[in-house]
């Protein structure tokens, strides 16, 4: 079978199972599969892939057809330019989540900053942020003690273990001390709408890195209510939020005595990220 014949089976496949883009999804399991970059699909399309190749390549698009998401297939996703380790305790991360980094870089640039991660499944955010910002210094917490495995295999594999430290704790609990920076993507879904999400996201990322409670505000509430204590003076507090929680959380942070607050869009112009400054 030659790649070409091995790509347009795969497609027709994966369509039938409601794979969105199955064209370029049975490209990317092959490119992974085969260790190849674009051109040789271009330049290569008869290629005849041995019995092996032409095996594992069908046990990954099974897996695909059954909704497993790609990240969790390959067990790496990209987040600002970097590998990440994911497994099925951590969420896989998403594009949007790069607007907080992206907003770390703008306005924090050469500041000497102590930043409180809550909630950092893969340790995406905090690595790419000590990444990108050489003089900062990470505290990261999450509940679940299987993601926080994964995230120290990531600051293991990117280098970062003089800056961040990531340790177990409910939301504050075992914090100690004060940042100027508290940073957050929580658990935002609303727990009625869990059950309408695609398969790919309700059927394999963990429920502790989605369900946010009755209301989606859950987090959004624990956190703002004690940020000030773990807060220094001025300090900001910046957050990922659902589609439609931009009103909601800015009134939660103006009643626990934030200032300056700023919704920001994502490329698709929902309301994404929420920053606040203590005043
Ligand atoms: C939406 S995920 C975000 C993961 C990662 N920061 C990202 O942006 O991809 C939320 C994370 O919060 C963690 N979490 C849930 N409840 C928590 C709690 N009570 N205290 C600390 N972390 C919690 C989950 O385990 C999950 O890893």
């Amino acid at each position: 079978m030659t790649v070409k014949e091995a790509l347009e089976t795969a497609s027709r496949k994966l369509k039938e199972n409601n794979i969105e883009n199955p064209i370029n999804e049975a490209k990317y399991l092959l490119k992974y599969l085969l260790k190849k970059d674009d051109v040789f699909f271009i330049t290569d399309l008869n290629y005849e892939l041995t019995d092996e190749e032409i095996n594992e390549y069908e046990q990954l698009v099974n897996k695909r057809c059954a909704h497993v998401p790609f990240g969790y297939i390959t067990g790496i996703k990209e987040f600002m330019g970097l590998d990440f380790h994911v497994d099925r305790e951590t969420l896989i991360p998403r594009p949007e989540t790069e607007i907080i980094v992206e907003y770390m870089i703008e306005h924090f640039k050469g500041i000497t900053l102590d930043i409180l991660e809550i909630g950092v499944g893969s340790g995406c955010i905090s690595i790419s942020t000590a990444k990108y910002l050489e003089n900062v210094n990470i505290l990261g917490v999450d509940i679940n003690e299987k993601a926080l495995s994964i995230a120290n295999k990531n600051i293991e594999y990117h280098n970062v273990d003089d800056r961040v430290k990531f340790i177990r704790s409910d939301i504050y609990e075992n914090v100690e001390g004060k940042f100027d920076v508290i940073i957050s993507n929580p658990p935002y879904i609303r727990k009625d709408i869990i059950e309408t999400l695609e398969d790919d996201v309700k059927k394999y990322e963990p429920i502790l890195a989605l369900d946010g409670g009755e209301d989606g505000l859950y987090f959004y509430r624990e956190i703002i209510k004690n940020a000030s204590k773990y807060l220094n003076e001025s300090g900001h507090i910046i957050f990922e939020i659902g589609y439609d929680q931009g009103e909601q959380v800015k009134d939660l942070l103006i009643q626990n005595n934030f200032t300056n607050i700023e919704i920001i869009n994502d490329l698709a112009g929902f309301d994404r990220t929420v920053v606040g400054k203590l005043k």
